[in-house]
């Protein structure tokens, strides 16, 4: 499908004139539906990987709870005439403030993979971070979107592994370097596990031309912490980072308020708020519960994103009332990928949107300015 056909469908759909093929389900008016149809045409397995959190789950059910427990309390009688969701950012304009979080081998759940979710990005004006693990090449995928692109990347082991993936990056255009430093190990997912998941010998992360090689420590040294855990980087791999790319550098994981600050001394130009969606570390602090201590250690206006368990336009606009600039969604996204490809990623983004918008309005907020002066109560 093209951008354009994207673009035209999800313009049909807003006309509620959508027909045959390309038309959305009915049924399909929210993420939560998304959710339940993604469920039914994926396999098991696939489900699993998707869904799944680490350990007992209980980061992943605490992530859902913290978003419902919250409660706005919305101002009357203001004026909305001329309000927007845009929002400004190291000198670019952004539409709204709902973005794509990366997320690994997309083509296990759709044949077009990355590009599918790109495309779908694009005609949303959605800025979407690119997984080091995607199954598509980076510059491909910068060829079939308009949407701004960001790369996220796994340290790989060495700085001139590393270097080597940030140097394409720039090239194909993309606009970030976004650095995941909460998984020096995968998480370690029951669920997953009890559903035999495997990654099929066709689901290959292209990019990775440097495979690092995992170290065999000496021994009588750990397995574990001389071996998987020295490849994880450190915060001078960071001051290196930062010497090496005239692009922002975002740190993606960071829940500590001492680690936000030292993001900050060290001149690291946003941090994202995540557990990575409960994924990788049972008994985690949710994002929610930590953005506030975050946001009173980092300077006004300092981009802190957040993800992990947003599923609601009305959740974006209460992790706006708490501090974030804007946030990401990892599953929801997905769950269209894997519905209606770049149609469902779009329509996603739509959905959320929409709720978004007229929760402001609720509110009596015209601005994303006016919703970081809302009351949040926990
Ligand atoms: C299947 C899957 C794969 C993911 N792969 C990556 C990845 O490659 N890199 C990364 O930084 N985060 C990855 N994440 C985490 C997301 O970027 C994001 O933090 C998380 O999905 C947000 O939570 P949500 O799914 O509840 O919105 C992945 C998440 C999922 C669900």
């Amino acid at each position: 499908m093209t951008q354009g056909g994207v673009e035209g469908a999800m313009t049909r759909a807003k006309e509620g004139a959508m027909t045959g093929t390309m038309a959305i389900a009915a049924h399909l008016f929210s993420v939560p539906a998304y959710e339940q149809e993604a469920q039914a045409v994926l396999p098991p397995a696939i489900w699993a990987y998707l869904s799944g959190g680490a350990m007992s789950e209980t980061t992943l059910g605490a992530n859902r709870e913290s978003w419902e427990r919250l409660q706005l309390v919305p101002r009357r009688l203001q004026a909305l005439t001329g309000g927007h969701t845009r929002l400004e950012l190291w000198g670019k304009t952004y539409e709204h403030p709902i973005w794509l979080a990366p997320v690994a081998h997309q083509q296990l759940f759709h044949a077009e993979a990355e590009l599918a979710s790109a495309q779908g990005a694009g005609a949303t004006q959605t800025p979407m971070l690119v997984s080091s693990f995607a199954n598509r090449r980076l510059e491909d995928i910068a060829a079939h979107s308009s949407a701004p692109l960001w790369f996220q990347l796994y340290w790989q082991g060495s700085r001139a592994a590393s270097l080597a993936l940030i140097r394409r990056a720039e090239s194909a255009g993309y606009q970030a370097i976004v650095l995941t430093v909460d998984a020096p190990h995968m998480g370690i997912r029951d669920r997953e596990r009890a559903s035999g998941f495997q990654l099929a010998a066709d689901c290959l992360a292209v990019n990775l031309e440097y495979s690092p090689i995992r170290p065999v420590p000496e021994p009588g040294r750990h397995p574990l912490f001389d071996g998987l855990f020295a490849l994880a980087p450190v915060w001078e791999d960071v001051v290196w980072l930062k010497s090496q790319t005239s692009l922002p550098v975002v740190l993606k994981g960071i829940l500590h308020p001492a680690d936000a600050q030292q993001a900050v001394q060290l001149g690291v130009d946003g941090l994202i708020v995540s557990n990575h969606g409960g994924r990788v570390m049972d008994g985690c602090i949710t994002p929610m519960d930590a953005l506030p201590a975050l946001r009173a250690v980092t300077p006004e206006l300092y981009p802190l994103f957040l993800d992990s368990g947003i599923r609601r336009g009305s959740e974006v606009v209460k992790a706006l009332a708490l501090g974030a600039t804007a946030v990401m969604v990892g599953r929801p996204y997905v769950y269209g990928l894997a519905v209606a490809g770049a149609l469902g990623v779009a329509h996603v983004v739509q959905l959320l949107r929409e709720e978004l918008e007229v929760t402001m309005g609720q509110c009596g907020c015209a601005s994303l300015q006016a919703v970081r002066q809302l009351t949040v109560l926990d």
